[in-house]
């Protein structure tokens, strides 16, 4: 675990300017900086860069963080790896805090092991005949083979003794490259295997995936879980691609290692594979996170169905609307490597435009196997839907979906949800917003962006504070943690510590009515005006429920009533 107080003391210590500025090049505008945002398409640009306060907001598209948010988002790290990545950037350590989960220490000698087998499989390629053959029989070129770093790992038991500074190192069996049998003995987890490193988004080398040449069981051998490698965290070649899947918005996830080389061999560079496990909802979070639209293409055998299948379960509680997910089901013989090499890169981009949308899947193998004539075909449709309908998050997908699974079966949408017990989603009225919009803004709204501003003013309220609404949650929320910890505080940091969280949005939808607020603005005066006027409001609230009662009151109520009446004059006259 990362110590809370590290992360707020990072962000002091980082110029979000300086970081966004190695993605993308920002241009002064008034006080702030702004670039045409890099997570939606836009000719002009709404991506706003606060250095004072020390955050980004896209008025475009809502894109709203930290500099630690901005490199998550940018680049699909975790946040972790981001704060790793960030701390290295101005160079400091994260420290580790203890916890109760078993924690592995990550030595940086790892990385260079990896490093160095990496070095050493790719010399090996390059003397070995045979092993360059094989690559050449499979249609993988130089050029391509160099891209991915791939290499071979001679037919010896000890290879990595010429690669490695100590054979006997405890870190080289961390590492899963070596295996310690019995008697001390130790020997090469990777004998005669064609070699594809596993790197990550930072392009470290955690991990390998080995082939062997002609038939043999595994077929592929790949690294254990290590301290660097965690299987359904990564994706094979996700490093290769981000460049290509950011420019085309779209990235293929396929099954294989092959598969990946292949496409990239033929000019299809935004290609990803799953390392032998299933498409995991992390994955496709991460996926969402780069780019619009994510085409699982497996195999065209059973297994690549079942794993298609498992993709889309996956997938659902991650949905965004507006993205799109899209499984295109290659002919049974093939895989997306075979495919290619077959009917070239053209016939492939045009199934991959044809691809099946998640929805038209998800109606097609709910009705596949029942017959909506019958009551019971019906019945069986709405309770095979449940599972999947209820994990759907983003509402505009999850409202269409219920719609036409509520039609198949002939109940209505409301029925349907009753049945599922689930909150229904009504269309949106709308008018609504734009009301919304020109209504003067709430005492509550106020607060909110006094507080967004300078975070400390909350721990003048009272620990016990409530208010109505999503502002009035939210707000409570930054009382509880700014009583909990006793730290000095910032915009950046309350940022960081609510995002994610259902009070996340409510604070960025304030700190975007503020980026454009200058420093001069007296927000002192304003918060201790809101302050009394919230204060206001409740005295009167209160004493119209009193007065309600009339006479009914009691000799408490009454004294209670009097005590308002009295605070609201005096409020009346600080007001002037
Ligand atoms: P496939 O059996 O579909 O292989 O496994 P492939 O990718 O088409 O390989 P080629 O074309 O025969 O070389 C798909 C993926 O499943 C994992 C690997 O990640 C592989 O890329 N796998 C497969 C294993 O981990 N071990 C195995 O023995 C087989
Ligand atoms: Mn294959």
């Amino acid at each position: 675990m990362i110590p809370k107080s590290f992360i707020q003391d990072l962000l002091n210590r980082l110029d979000i300017v300086d970081v966004i500025e190695r993605y993308l090049p920002l241009k002064k505008a008034g006080a702030n900086f702004v670039a045409c945002c890099p997570f939606h398409n836009e000719k002009s640009p709404s991506f706003t860069v606060s250095q004072t306060k020390q955050f980004y907001h896209c008025f475009g598209c809502g894109a709203h963080g930290t500099a630690i948010g901005f490199v998550m988002e940018h680049t699909g790290m975790g946040f972790v790896e981001a704060v790793e990545d960030l701390a290295k950037s101005i160079g400091v350590s994260v420290p580790q805090e203890a916890s109760n989960v078993p924690q592995h220490k990550v030595a940086p000698d790892l990385y260079d092991l990896m490093q160095s087998a990496t070095r050493y499989y790719r010399e090996q390629l390059k003397k070995t005949p045979r092993a360059i053959e094989y690559l050449k029989g499979r249609g993988l070129s130089g050029e391509v083979a160099a891209r991915f770093g791939i290499g071979y790992a001679p037919d010896d038991w000890q290879n990595l003794k010429t690669a490695v500074p100590n054979y006997q190192d405890a870190s080289l069996v961390e590492t899963g490259l070596v295996i310690a049998g019995e008697e001390g003995k130790r020997y090469d987890r990777f004998r005669d295997r064609i070699m594809f490193p596993i790197v990550n988004v930072r392009g470290q080398v955690i991990g390998f995936g080995g082939r062997v040449l002609d038939k043999g069981e595994p077929k592929y051998l790949n690294s254990p879980e290590t301290p660097l490698f965690e299987k359904g965290h990564e994706l094979y070649g996700l490093y290769q691609a981000q460049k290509s899947i950011r420019a085309q918005q779209r990235v293929i996830v396929v099954e294989g290692y092959m598969d990946v080389v292949a496409l990239a061999q033929h000019g299809v560079e935004y290609a990803v594979a799953t390392l032998g496990t299933a498409t995991t909802p992390f994955h496709v979070q991460k996926l969402l996170r780069l780019c619009d639209q994510v085409v699982f293409c497996f195999d065209g055998d059973k297994p690549g169905q079942k794993a298609a299948w498992r993709a889309l379960e996956n997938a659902l509680p991650q949905l965004v609307d507006g993205k799109r997910i899209g499984f295109l089901f290659l002919p049974e013989e093939h895989d997306p490597d075979t495919y290619i090499r077959e009917f070239g890169t053209e016939a492939f981009e045009h199934e991959l435009e044809n691809s099946l949308p998640l929805s038209g899947y998800l109606l097609r193998e709910l009705t596949a196997d029942v017959d909506l004539r019958t009551q019971e075909g019906r019945s069986a449709l709405l309770k095979n839907a449940q599972p999947l309908l209820t994990a759907i998050t983003a509402p505009t997908t999850a409202l269409l979906l219920r719609k036409e699974v509520a039609a198949l079966a002939g109940v209505t949408q409301a029925e349907l949800e009753a049945l599922y017990v689930i909150k229904p989603i009504a269309a949106p009225q709308r008018q609504a917003p734009q009301k919304a919009k020109r209504a003067a803004p709430s005492g509550l709204r106020i607060l909110l962006r006094c507080l967004v501003m300078k975070p400390e003013l909350a721990r003048e309220l009272p620990r016990d504070f409530h208010g109505e609404g999503n502002e009035g949650a939210a707000i409570a929320a930054l009382v509880d943690w700014l009583n909990e910890s006793a730290d000095e505080t910032s915009t950046a940091a309350m940022i960081q510590h609510f995002q994610g969280t259902l009070h996340g949005p409510v604070f960025a939808n304030a700190q975007g009515e503020v980026i454009h607020w200058g420093e001069d603005f007296d927000i002192l005066a304003e918060f201790t005006g809101i302050m009394r006027k919230i204060r206001r409001d409740a005295i009167e609230t209160e004493m119209s429920m009193l007065q309600a009662k009339g006479l009914a009151m009691n000799e408490l109520e009454r004294v209670r009533h009097d005590e308002l009446k009295e605070e609201l004059k005096q409020l009346r006259a600080q007001v002037g």
